[in-house]
């Protein structure tokens, strides 16, 4: 059959057209589910997407809101891929020190990837493994930002 229907400007059925597109649609869907469930990947595409739009622009306020001073010790709880801290790594001088504490995998490595002299570690913010009196201050910034000083 060769009409107006079945064939495509350049000669191509459409059929097979339609094929050809249907195949494409389900290859990217392939490609994004398996992005999506690449830890890294998922968190290089927060680092690449997110953070400038959404969560960079509040490390600098809550860097400022917590009044960081050089020399301080410093925990940064949920820190995902870090912006909080290192724009608290770059107030501290050579004196203080800064640790970063997010439960994935992913958003650690990409982390430590781009700021190795932070103390990356695993964990939760419910149970916390640092000894006591480890920190003068702490923060925590995402959907919801607060602030807690002199943490123990
Ligand atoms: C929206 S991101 C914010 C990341 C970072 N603070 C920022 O501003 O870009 C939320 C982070 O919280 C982490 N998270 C989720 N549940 C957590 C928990 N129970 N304790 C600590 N971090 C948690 C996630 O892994 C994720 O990296």
């Amino acid at each position: 059959m060769s009409s107006s229907r079945s064939r495509g400007r350049k000669g191509f059925s459409t059929s097979s057209f339609d094929g050809a597109e249907r195949r494409g649609e389900e290859r990217r869907m392939r490609m994004r589910e398996a992005t999506l469930q690449n830890p890294l990947d998922a968190a290089r595409a927060y680092e690449a997407l997110f953070v400038p739009a959404l969560f960079g622009q509040w490390a600098p306020k809550v860097a400022n809101a917590a009044q960081i001073q050089p020399g301080q010790r410093v925990l940064d709880v949920a820190s995902g891929t870090g912006v909080l801290a290192r724009e608290v790594a770059s107030r501290l001088g050579s004196t203080g020190s800064i640790a970063g504490l997010d439960p994935s995998p992913g958003m650690l490595e990409v982390a430590k990837q781009l700021t190795p002299t932070v103390e990356w570690r695993e964990g939760v913010a419910e149970s916390l493994t640092f000894p006591d009196q480890s920190f003068d201050a702490g923060g925590i910034e995402g959907q919801f930002t607060y602030l807690f000083s002199d943490t123990g």
